[in-house]
């Protein structure tokens, strides 16, 4: 047979073949059979070139075209198969990056939650239970069992969200943990809480309307100052991972202690005055002193019986030293550049 005749041939074999094609398979093997590099197409091919320079211009050109009309009706019947979906698959897989996972994502854990990890830690390992207290708290839990009854002037300074149900508050510290445990537990007793704060004030870089606050307190026979001091102080010498790390005692008005007293750090960012320190070379740290009497008849412990510290930490401050962060609002701010420094 003349390959002008084959071609033909071809052609008409090819147009059967590919209306019988139903699926992708069987496409392909349609491709392999005309289009595949010993296809049929490839053979005429081979055949052309055998043909004298003259028949081969004319042949060659009708070769040609078969071959475009092939690949034509072969993309059509190709695009009529893939459903939309097969589309989609094909496309995603030819996206698919095998390197993508190198170069994952991860998360860190918020700067509160690791300094709290880190207290709960420390406190655990000098024998403190962790207790959790309540956010919303009553008139006698907040002030008046932590000796401020009312009318007292202190209540003034705790700048409070009322609830509507009348006497019930945002709690304004962690120090009505103190009651609820001595209530519950009998002495020795000692805990760490570490808890959200409210007070009613405007907001600024160094206020906030929620803070935190960590408190601590120990009570037994014959608990003195100095075992505030030293448990203190080893709190902030692991907290700031300084062992050189400066205290400083100042006498100081809390109504449930007493003695009360403000518990100040060397700053650990400078040693002659910095914006942080406000140029005193101090920071302020915690509120503290020795259980006042009536606090612990308000929890029903004797104070003929037994003493006990507390003390109560700026926790989002200590946060915001130790990480030099400058604006207390980005601590709840969700801002993802803030959180990836972590
Ligand atoms: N509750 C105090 C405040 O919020 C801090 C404080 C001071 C807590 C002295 C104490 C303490 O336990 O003994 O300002």
């Amino acid at each position: 047979m003349d390959l002008k005749k084959q071609i033909i041939e071809t052609r008409n074999l090819f147009h059967q073949a590919l209306s019988a094609v139903g699926t992708l398979e069987q496409l392909e093997a349609t491709r392999v059979t005309y289009l595949g590099r010993q296809g049929t197409l490839a053979l005429l091919t081979d055949e052309l070139k055998k043909l004298a320079p003259e028949e081969k211009r004319e042949v060659g050109a009708l070769l040609n075209e078969l071959k475009q009309e092939v690949q034509k009706l072969f993309d059509a019947k190709k695009a009529e198969l893939e459903t939309a979906a097969q589309r989609e698959a094909a496309e995603q897989l030819k996206n698919f990056d095998v390197t993508a996972y190198k170069q994952r994502l991860q998360g860190s854990l918020h700067p509160y939650t690791q300094v709290i990890k880190q207290i709960e830690d420390l406190f655990i390992s000098m024998g403190f239970v962790i207790l959790d207290g309540k956010e919303v708290e009553n008139d006698f839990y907040n002030f008046t069992a932590l000796n401020i009854p009312e009318d007292h002037p202190a209540r003034d300074m705790h700048d409070t969200f009322w609830l509507q149900t009348p006497g019930w508050l945002l709690r304004t510290h962690t120090s009505p943990v103190q009651i609820h445990a001595m209530q519950q537990r009998k002495p020795p007793i000692a805990l760490a809480v570490n808890g959200r704060v409210y007070r009613h004030e405007a907001t600024d870089a160094t206020h906030d309307f929620m803070f935190m606050q960590t408190e601590g307190m120990v009570i037994d026979k014959n608990i003195s100052l100095a075992h505030l001091i030293s448990s203190a102080q080893h709190m902030l010498r692991v907290l700031f991972e300084k062992a050189d790390l400066k205290f400083r005692m100042r006498p100081a008005y809390y109504p449930f202690v007493e003695p009360g007293l403000d518990i100040d750090i060397s700053c650990p960012f400078c040693k002659s005055g910095c914006s942080i320190c406000k140029k005193t070379g101090w920071i302020e740290a915690a509120g503290a002193g020795l259980i006042h009497p009536r606090v612990l008849q308000a929890g029903s412990i004797d104070p003929a019986v037994y003493s006990g510290y507390a003390f109560g930490f700026g926790l989002t401050r200590l946060v915001m030293f130790k990480y030099g962060i400058h604006d207390i609002r980005l601590l709840h701010s969700s801002s993802l550049d803030f959180l990836k420094q972590f």
